[in-house]
């Protein structure tokens, strides 16, 4: 019994690793990445595509540990935040490159009311709720599944979350596909149902340098949106679409990170910098471009598409140099910053957001694209 139960074991991870290692073009591998916290073996999958450009990526947490894109001379270099080993993300990590979910951002006091009931969850943002609460889908082990799709190399993640799962209602089952397309862009689709009526705001997380080194201050940004919600002291937003013509948080022509970012503005001074949504010029559900990020020492431009109806624009304002990343790099003040599509902070509180409740027998849908170009 037990040498069948261990043959059959043998069998299925052979499986697993055949799928993932040995695909036709052999553009995607599996290779061991240490263990989580409960022993469980992470492995990481890389994906190349045609053009040369790979992106790895680990079953815990969904996480992107590596893409590298090249630059205006055709130099590879990665463009990502992370560590080399996975008991470093384990330790701490502010989301490099995370899945993120059951809630993207926060939500206020970490309550919120569903049909009548209320929900409270954890105020690991004290005094808020923010990324899915202490243990959210960054922290998980998703089953993960290779396969060569239309448009390239494909990792396939799927997790179950419990109902009550750090307190959110329903079994939620949710599926993350990640592609490295010929384009050199990595396509994020996250589908979702769910068994009782929830909340999700399902995002992605990875710190981007163009430069691949340095501040950020020097990259140049354009963000397609009239409007931004300003926040209160604790990054909650206060209800207001404000105009962004006038302030430092109109990026509608390309403008510098640090061009604006010392102002003396209140909303400046609450996110340490940019850490704000941008309400995007288009309508909610229509695929169309969030963001155009330019950087002009390597050329690497990154552009953002998404149906989502906001883009919380993070300019690495926690980051202290209390982080040592891959090959030794101390992470400071500013070096990355985060482009992430999605509802607007505090959703479930705010009924005049655009709606986040999911129902049983509808399905969630949300695809985040990230395309790497070059600008002489
Ligand atoms: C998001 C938040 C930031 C910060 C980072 C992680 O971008 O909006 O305030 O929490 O995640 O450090």
């Amino acid at each position: 019994m037990k040498k069948q139960i261990l043959m059959a074991l043998t069998v299925a991870s052979a499986t697993i690793l055949a799928g993932c290692a040995t695909s036709k073009t052999g553009q995607i591998t599996a290779t061991p990445f240490g263990a989580d916290s409960s022993g469980a073996p992470v492995k990481l999958f890389t994906l190349r595509n045609a053009s040369g450009a790979t992106a790895t990526i680990c079953n815990y947490g969904g996480l992107v540990t590596s893409l590298k894109m090249p630059d205006k001379r055709g130099q590879f270099g990665d463009v990502v935040l992370g560590y080399d080993n996975v008991a470093d993300y384990i330790k701490s990590s502010p989301y490099f490159g995370a899945l993120v979910g059951r809630y993207g951002n926060r939500i206020a006091l970490g309550q919120f009311t569903l049909d009548g009931k209320q929900y409270t969850l954890a105020t690991n943002n004290v005094p808020n709720s923010l990324h899915g609460g202490v243990k959210g889908f960054d922290k998980v082990m998703w089953s993960a599944k290779c396969y060569q799709s239309a448009d390239g190399p494909s990792l396939e993640l799927t997790y179950l979350s419990h109902d009550g799962e750090e307190g959110y209602p329903g079994n939620l089952s949710v599926t993350a596909v990640y592609t490295l397309t010929d384009d050199n862009s990595l396509k994020l689709v996250y589908t979702a149902t769910t068994d009782k009526a929830t909340v999700l705001n399902l995002t992605h997380h990875s710190y981007f340098n163009l430069a691949g080194k340095g501040d950020i201050l020097n990259h140049s940004v354009m963000i397609p949106a009239d409007k931004f919600t300003p926040v209160d002291s604790t990054l909650i937003p206060t209800g207001e679409l404000k105009p962004v013509a006038g302030t430092p948080f109109d990026f509608r022509t390309p403008t510098t990170i640090g061009a604006r970012i010392g102002q003396d503005d209140d909303q400046l001074k609450f996110g340490k910098g940019y850490d704000h949504n941008w309400v995007i010029n288009k309508p909610t559900g229509e695929m169309g471009l969030m963001a155009r990020v330019t950087e002009p020492t390597s050329g690497r431009v990154l552009e953002v598409y998404s149906a989502e109806p906001g883009l919380q624009f993070y300019s690495g304002n926690f980051l202290d140099g209390t982080l040592t990343g891959k090959g030794g790099w101390v992470y400071q003040f500013r070096n990355a910053f985060c482009m992430e599509p999605q509802h607007f902070p505090d959703s479930p509180n705010q009924p005049s957001f655009p709606s986040v409740v999911l129902r049983p027998g509808e399905t969630y849908h949300n695809t985040i694209i990230y395309k790497f170009s070059v600008q002489p």
